[in-house]
């Protein structure tokens, strides 16, 4: 998948990994589609870049929201070729506290957001996808980057609820590409490491040194626009497809 002769969605592309990412397609001379729940930073996004991108009002676990947005998109720009799924957040809770147990309903939420908005958008824009015309012999008509953690794996205490909407992300990775092999579609997942969005920008200097130490090399938070580097290396590469990449300098973390 070429990104100068593609249209890529990106939810969450409103902040943070996924604005970089909507840079990132814009400056190599694709299209992109913000699905995000913030119009007021996403319009911003948009009327900042130009006619190469449009802003979508999207919650990606809402059915109907999701396919407005797609079709919005597929209007603007014809076929969608690629999408990565960044709309997240966390919470943090042990599963027994001081105020006692962690509320079910705490934990659904971060379930619903970061797991099944995950798989809503992937299920639907995969579906619009698999009418495209194939860029490649191959028969390559889509490519999906799923966003997870490094919590998915290394879970820190009070990270219950995000490592494990992370780690369903990274588990439905490898099954989603086999239920998409006939329709020319991959799917691959990123782990970042920790990353220097806005909001880390915001922390004190004590706390991302901290955190820096966790990392081999180079020592220090990851840049946005590497992340967006890596999505779009994964959308352009045929050959990668069902798998789950780490992102974050060799980043192990320590239980707290
Ligand atoms: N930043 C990091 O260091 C880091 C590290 C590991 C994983 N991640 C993951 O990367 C993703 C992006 O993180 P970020 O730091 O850029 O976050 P961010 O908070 O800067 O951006 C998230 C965006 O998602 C949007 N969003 C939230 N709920 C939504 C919904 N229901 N529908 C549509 N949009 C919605 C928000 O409005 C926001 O614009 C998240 O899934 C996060 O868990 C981030």
């Amino acid at each position: 998948m070429k990104i100068p002769t593609s249209t890529i969605i990106v939810t969450g592309g409103a902040s943070g990994l996924g604005a970089a990412c909507i840079r990132a397609v814009v400056e190599r001379g694709g299209n992109a589609a913000i699905f995000d729940l913030n119009a007021e930073k996403g319009q911003a996004l948009a009327d900042e870049l130009g006619k190469q991108v449009i802003f979508c009002s999207v919650n990606v676990i809402e059915e109907e929201s999701v396919r407005n947005g797609i079709a919005a998109t597929v209007a603007a720009f014809g076929e969608i070729h690629g999408a990565v799924n960044c709309a997240g957040t966390g919470d943090a809770g042990r599963t027994v506290g001081r105020d006692g147990a962690y509320p079910l309903e705490r934990f659904q939420k971060i379930i619903n957001l970061n797991l099944v908005g995950t798989f809503n958008v992937t299920r639907l824009v995969a579906e619009s996808m698999q009418g495209n015309q194939p860029t490649t012999a191959d028969g390559e008509r889509g490519s999906i980057v799923n966003v997870a953690s490094v919590a998915a794996i290394d879970g820190q205490i009070g990270q219950v609820a995000y490592s494990a909407s992370k780690a369903g992300v990274v588990g439905m990775t490898l099954p989603i590409a086999r239920d998409f092999s006939k329709l020319g579609i991959r799917i691959n997942t990123i782990c970042p490491g920790v990353f220097m969005t806005e909001l880390m920008g915001m922390a004190p200097q004590q706390m991302i040194d901290g955190l820096a130490a966790n990392a081999q090399f180079p020592p220090r938070l990851g840049d946005p626009a590497e992340f967006a580097d890596m999505a779009l290396s994964l959308i352009e590469n045929t050959y990668i497809n069902g798998e789950t990449i780490r992102l974050d300098a060799g980043m192990r973390m320590p239980p707290r």
